[in-house]
């Protein structure tokens, strides 16, 4: 007897031959139809059962949640929309799930909001929706890997505990294990960290980038692929306090090198999940079809979910210097009604996400990579160009979501290095293992970030960055 996933039957031919399935109910009709689903695909078995042949008692408990196990044949479905169907011969219920207690619960088979189901974070994979939105995800991921192992990069793990900064912005989580309540002071009345397991200061770290450029400084092409995590106070539909982000490094690549590394990448994952989730794409499309019908005419897509999709392997991003931008930005009319109202800004200055959406969604209508950012509001790794103020940065953007990725072409000389330390207040102690890679044959370098979240968000087309990640880490809210 076989025993297969129902993605596996679903796709197979009525071969009359017996086969055995586990799964949940999502239905039951008329004491007969049961639809069943196992986690393997958005759609549900139709396990027909013969309610003559079976003790009530067991029928009784065949209800919304339960697991079951139903041995049967394999023959054609009469039900439309699928190709087989199971003639139920046995039927065990492995776990119930009391009708009662479901009923309290997002379970219950009614329309709940993604905010009730963030409530319940436990359950709302049992839905539709994050079952495709999380199949989607673990494909992603996949393929992630995929391009870089078969591009030539070789995966390093970069640690989770750092004694560095690596964006120098301070948002970090302090790792101790000094009791926060009563700490052991030192003579000045500061924190004695040498008294702490690691006799430093330490942190959770935001970027795995500094170890990475070690590392590409001597296996040439590496990428890493892990959880980061940023103490920002941004309660937003695009930030996570602990999120997983994608970060290759390459040597000998400048920043042209490092935006076409990006470019195809990005497709690349996309063009696999549209071959690879189609059942879970369709359905969030229409999911998001549904959606949209509740939103006035005007904030309406003009495109479904898979269009934009394909729209985005189609067009080349365009590249957009930080100075054109602004000149663009000066340039365009506000609109004192819509959102992009403060266009107008000065040269300097950094980008709000008003200003990056009005360029990809309004003024370009397409992804955008803004590279030659000024210096003074970038990170201190970053590659200073000749004319003294701007630095080798690159963002992309993307319709929907803003920035999807930051990097830069790094800054491989080391006395220009280890002056912007100084004049940034950066430790070079501290980091004298960075500036080594400086002293130790340099070369040009290069890499970037991508927030994995922010890619799951943009091809599943979730609106809150809460819900294509299992537990949310966000500002007052760390749950399970
Ligand atoms: O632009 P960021 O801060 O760049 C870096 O960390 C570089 N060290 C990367 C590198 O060059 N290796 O972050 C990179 C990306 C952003 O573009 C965004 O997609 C994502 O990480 N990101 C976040 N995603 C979710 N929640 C947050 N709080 C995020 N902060 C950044
Ligand atoms: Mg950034």
């Amino acid at each position: 007897m076989q025993n297969k996933t129902i993605v596996q039957l679903l796709k197979s031919e009525p071969t009359h031959h017996k086969v055995m399935v586990r799964g949940w109910v999502r239905s039951f009709r008329s004491n007969r139809f049961i639809a069943l689903n196992d986690g393997s695909t958005i759609n549900t078995l139709q396990c027909v059962v013969d309610f003559e042949n079976f003790e009530d008692e067991v029928l009784k408990k065949v209800t919304v949640g339960a697991a079951i196990e139903v041995v049967g044949l394999l023959v054609e479905s009469q039900g439309q929309g699928q190709n087989v169907e199971i003639q139920v011969s046995n039927l065990t219920v492995l776990g119930e799930a009391n009708p009662e207690d479901v009923k309290r619960t997002i379970l219950s088979p009614k329309r709940h909001s993604l905010e009730t189901l963030r409530e319940q974070a436990h359950l709302r994979i049992r839905t539709n929706t994050f079952g495709a939105v999380m199949r989607t995800r673990s494909k992603l991921a996949f393929a992630v890997h995929e391009y870089f192992q078969k591009n030539g990069f070789n995966y390093m793990h970069s640690p989770i505990i750092t004694g560095s900064d690596a964006e120098g912005a301070g948002e970090m989580f302090r790792v101790t294990n000094l009791d926060a309540k009563n700490p052991p002071l030192d003579k000045n009345g500061n924190v004695d960290y040498k008294e702490d397991f690691f006799e430093k200061e330490t942190n959770l770290t935001v970027s795995g980038q500094l170890e990475a450029e070690t590392y590409a400084m001597a296996l040439g092409k590496v990428y890493t692929f892990g959880p980061t995590f940023r103490a920002e106070n941004s309660n937003t539909s695009r930030h996570l306090a602990e999120f997983w982000m994608i970060e290759p490094e390459v040597a000998f690549y400048d920043l042209a090198a490092n935006m076409d590394l990006a470019e195809d990448f990005i497709k690349y994952v996309i063009t696999y999940a549209l071959e690879n989730c189609a059942d879970d794409l369709e359905f969030l499309e229409n999911r998001l079809l549904e959606e949209e019908k509740t939103k006035p005419q005007a904030d309406r897509s003009d495109m479904k979910l898979r269009e934009k999709l394909r729209f985005i392997l189609e067009n080349n991003f365009k590249r957009v210097s930080y100075t054109e931008a602004i000149d663009i930005l000066k340039s365009s009319k506000p609109n004192q009604k819509k959102k992009f109202k403060y266009l107008i800004k000065e040269w300097g200055a950094d980008l709000q996400s008003e200003h990056e959406r009005f360029l990809v969604e309004k003024h370009f209508k397409c992804p955008v990579i803004l590279f030659d950012y000024p210096a003074d509001i970038k990170s201190f790794y970053m590659r200073l160009n000749d004319d003294g103020k701007t630095v080798r940065a690159m963002d992309v953007l993307f319709p929907g979501i803003g920035e999807i990725v930051g990097g830069s072409q790094r800054e491989e000389r080391y006395d220009i290095l280890l002056e912007k330390m100084k004049t940034m207040n950066i430790d070079e102690k501290e980091l004298y293992w960075y500036l080594d890679l400086r002293k130790f044959g340099t070369a040009v370098h290069s890499g970037f970030g991508l927030g994995f979240e922010r890619l799951v968000q943009f091809t599943t087309g979730m609106g809150n960055i809460r819900d294509v990640i299992p537990y949310p880490r966000t500002p007052g809210n760390a749950e399970f």
